[in-house]
């Protein structure tokens, strides 16, 4: 089965949204394998984001990640990582299809409640990046 890294951002967490977002996730068929809540070090998220080093909005994403608690999870699902990306939609909530998280949610591009990895490979190794393999849920 597929999986995919979520993070619900440190604006998620500050506005009270965990639980609507967790509801709607696990509604369109996502199982959660493992989730917590850690707060970044500006360090720790310009290595998350390690990809993005060099463009403009480098500085602000990781100074936002980092500026409060944020919740990681594995979700689990067929077709996880595609099927994530579709329920959050684009970066840019005034562009994400209506009934996304982020259209209903999110108040800017920069700070738009929810990550989801954008690949296989991705998701394998950001999922790595926060969960070592003990905490890695395997229920049947
Ligand atoms: P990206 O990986 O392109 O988007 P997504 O999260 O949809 O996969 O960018 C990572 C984050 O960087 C994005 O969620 C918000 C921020 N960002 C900006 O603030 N401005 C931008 O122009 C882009 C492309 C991203």
């Amino acid at each position: 089965m597929e999986q995919t890294l979520a993070i619900l951002k440190p604006d998620c967490v500050r506005r009270g949204l965990i639980g609507e977002v967790i509801r709607r996730i696990e509604a369109a068929g996502f199982r959660i394998r493992a989730m917590k809540m850690v707060h970044l070090t500006k360090k720790e998220a310009e290595g998350f984001y390690a990809v993005h080093r060099g463009r403009p909005f480098f500085e602000e994403l990781t100074t936002f990640m980092s500026s409060g608690p944020c919740v990681p999870m594995v979700l689990e699902k067929e077709n996880a990582v595609a099927d994530f990306r579709a329920l959050i939609g684009a970066t840019d909530p005034a562009e994400a299809a209506e009934g996304t998280i982020r259209r209903e949610f999110a108040e800017s591009k920069g700070q738009n409640i929810v990550h989801g990895s954008d690949s296989v490979e991705n998701a394998r190794i950001e999922i790595h990046f926060f969960f070592p393999s003990i905490e890695l849920v395997d229920r049947r």
